[in-house]
């Protein structure tokens, strides 16, 4: 790699450096503080747009009209702390994805990212070229799938991908055997898969499809090394968490410093897919099958079926971003108990960029 400064991590017309994304984390967890720190320090930072209109459930009853309402105020928000472009998260297993796709297009999103199920027809739902459109990816094939179907069905290619492997927070394209197997889904190796197909999609100068790496990339070496093997940035989650803007509240954050390796277990959550999270009394209650304060005001995610599900996971986790840990459970990265204190975001990008950069010197 010429030089030692880090490279800038381009997508389109946009450039960031670092070439490091702040993942969207719902519910609220990176909102317009997180968000605004971020891009006020050249990263990309990210909006998570799940569940988001859930603050406003008193003023709102109507559950469209406040996911909508919420989103615009997050994003608005976010627009009065910062100047830099900035994207935002949408999952694929949110029933309203139309909805929350056109009002993050509307409040001037620099890119839709996409996960949680494959982003088939978000082409569809972007007229404009601008925005740029980001996958999740948990594979060489679903990165293929993707890529050839929008290229049939939409003359167009992702603008860049992630690749998020299996150490990774929130939810994960993982099953529960291919999780108990981590060493068969390396991130270094889905990396070098992915880049196969994104040199094949490129826009035809030989550059490729930008590819970002996510999950467990905690040092500036892990971002030195996923740069080396050919990735254009790097995206992370739970070292965000454990900054002091990250929106959630503290009793958040200190279950990240305080967890021990042993805490960080994989459940699978009423979106039907494996989720990482911290163990706690409210987690140990669901898994012995009780309903905790169930009820399903309005079906959020297309794979959740409420008559079936022992809790809503929009609550749970909306209660642990306010704080209330006995209601919830913070979702978390394979790697939070390394998390020894809070940071600024300032002090983490410049720990990590100073690392990588040393780390790139070095090889
Ligand atoms: C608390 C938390 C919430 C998350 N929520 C979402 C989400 O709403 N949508 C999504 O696509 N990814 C979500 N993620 C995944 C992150 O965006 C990111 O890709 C991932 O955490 C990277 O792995 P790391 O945590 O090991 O850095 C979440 C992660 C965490 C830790």
């Amino acid at each position: 790699m010429p030089g030692t400064k880090l490279p800038d991590l381009v997508i389109g017309d946009l450039r960031f450096n670092p070439p490091i994304v702040q993942g969207g984390m719902g519910v609220r967890v990176s909102a317009s503080r997180l968000v605004s720190a971020v891009a006020n320090e050249g990263a990309l930072g990210t909006v998570a747009s799940v569940g988001v209109g859930e603050e406003l459930a008193d003023r709102t009853p109507d559950y469209p009209t406040r996911s909508e309402l919420g989103l615009r105020e997050v994003m608005r928000d976010t627009r009065q702390l910062t100047r830099a472009p900035f994207a935002v998260n949408v999952m694929c297993a949110v029933t309203n994805y139309g909805q929350l796709v056109r009002v993050a297009v509307e409040e001037g999103a620099a890119a839709i990212v996409s996960g949680a199920g494959l982003p088939m027809r978000l082409p569809a739902l972007v007229a404009d070229r601008h925005v740029k459109l980001i996958p999740i990816v948990s594979s060489a094939r679903t990165a293929e799938l993707v890529c050839r179907t929008w290229t049939r069905r939409y003359d167009r290619v992702p603008d860049a991908l992630v690749v998020e492997g299996p150490l990774a927070g929130g939810h994960l394209g993982f099953t529960l055997d291919q999780l108990a197997a981590p060493e068969e889904y390396r991130l270094e190796r889905l990396v070098e898969e992915v880049l196969g197909v994104a040199r094949t999609y490129g826009p035809g100068n030989g550059a490729g499809i930008p590819v970002i790496a996510a999950g467990g990339i905690f040092t500036g070496n892990d971002v030195a090394r996923f740069l080396r093997i050919g990735a254009a940035g790097v995206q992370l989650g739970t070292r965000f968490v454990a900054t002091h803007e990250c929106d959630a509240a503290l009793p958040y954050k200190e279950a990240y410093v305080r967890c021990r390796r042993e805490d960080i277990i994989t459940i699978i959550s009423p979106v039907k897919m494996p989720a990482r999270v911290i163990s706690n009394d409210f987690v140990k209650r669901i898994l012995r099958g009780e309903k905790v304060n169930f009820g399903c005001p309005y079906h959020c995610l297309v794979t959740c079926e409420p008559d079936k599900a022992g809790y809503c996971i929009a609550q749970a986790l909306l209660k642990a971003y306010r704080g209330q840990m006995d209601d919830g459970y913070p979702m978390c990265g394979a790697n939070a108990w390394r998390v020894d204190r809070v940071v600024s975001v300032r002090e983490l990008l410049d720990e990590l960029v100073e690392q990588a950069e040393a780390e790139l010197r070095r090889s």
